[in-house]
């Protein structure tokens, strides 16, 4: 039997990164890709010393409880709302995720996804596909402008910040921002974007961009109310997480044309979509792909890998979310 460290890695992910794992540990892989339930990741995670997981799997207090030999949980994205943090670093167990190697390829994708919201990119690809193109009117598929307009972001982290640059710079917009902290100045400067409450966001932007983390405080930050304070030509694009908007109340403001467009690419309890969503016409919807570049992907995938070996190895780590672990036991 080999003496070497166990780890496990939840989903099935690049063979170059399995092998690097493999050269300093025992790897159990998910090559069937099939998520698992939280007994599943449970059994499969008894004996094992680290894990590499995506949104889709669960770290809190009973999985812990349940897995004491484990050392390092490394989330393969930056958001970790999948992780019950205090309880992890209660049980003295490292957290690590993945920022910075995604913020350039998600900024690139909240853009496209503003762009073909504001734009009817699908919504008219559908008509076309459907044969329904018959002759050219002047009025087909009038959307909103882009260039020039307010964009609003709200959560000015590092891709709120990247997609700020893109719009002021890229697109001559008018940024504003909503975030639970100012930035310094020169951040401001650099970004071309200016600091607004929260009602003067939803007020004055011709785009709302949200770029914020899920979490108890931020879940329905845009529901009806919200909505209602928002332009009714304005669009509202969701790359952050499934709960920050209100779907249910999002559907009925997009039937009512309250707002005049949205675009989303997580969902409130993902995979599923709320059915209301999925009948209006209005909405540009994709499957949680802001970061999906292959080399991004890639990135993310070898940087969790990184945590876990150089925590497992020399007791060092890359992107900690707990370090105040690092030491204990
Ligand atoms: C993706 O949603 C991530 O948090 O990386």
């Amino acid at each position: 039997m080999s003496s070497r460290p166990a780890i496990l890695i939840a989903r099935n992910i690049f063979p170059e990164v399995v092998d690097k794992l493999r050269q300093h540990f025992e790897v159990d892989t998910n090559e069937a890709d099939a998520p698992l339930t939280p007994a599943q990741l449970a059994e499969r995670l008894q004996g094992k010393v680290g894990v590499l997981t995506t949104g889709s799997e669960r770290v809190d207090a009973a999985l812990l409880a349940a897995c004491p030999q484990l050392k390092v949980v490394a989330n393969i994205a930056v958001g970790y709302n999948n992780f019950d943090l205090p309880a992890i670093t209660a049980a003295g167990v490292l957290a690590s995720n993945t920022p910075d190697v995604l913020t350039e390829t998600t900024a690139d994708f909240g853009f496209a996804l503003l762009m073909a919201t504001a734009r009817r990119l699908t919504e008219s690809e559908h008509f076309l596909r459907a044969g329904q193109w018959n002759r050219w009117a002047l009025d087909m598929f009038a959307g909103a402008e882009v260039n020039g307009s307010t964009l609003g972001i709200l959560g000015m982290g590092r891709i709120g910040q990247a997609i700020a640059r893109r719009g002021a710079l890229g697109f001559n917009m008018n940024v504003i921002y909503h975030n639970r902290s100012r930035l310094n100045a020169a951040t401001e400067a650099e970004c071309k974007a200016r600091y607004v409450d929260k009602a003067e966001l939803l007020k004055s932007a011709d785009h709302l961009i949200l770029v914020l983390p899920y979490s108890a405080e931020s879940h329905h930050a845009i529901g009806a109310a919200e909505i209602a304070q928002m332009k009714p030509t304005a669009t509202l694009i969701n790359i952050a997480r499934g709960g920050i908007v209100d779907d249910a109340a999002l559907a009925v403001a997009l039937r009512e044309k309250r707002i005049a467009a949205a675009g989303l690419d997580v969902f409130e309890g993902e995979p599923q979509v709320h059915p209301d969503l999925l009948t209006v016409p209005n909405i540009v919807l994709t499957p949680h792909i802001a970061s999906a570049t292959i080399a991004t992907r890639k990135a993310m995938a070898h940087l969790a890998a990184d945590n876990v070996i150089a925590f497992l190895t020399e007791g060092k780590t890359v992107t900690p979310l707990n370090p105040e672990v690092i030491g204990q036991g």
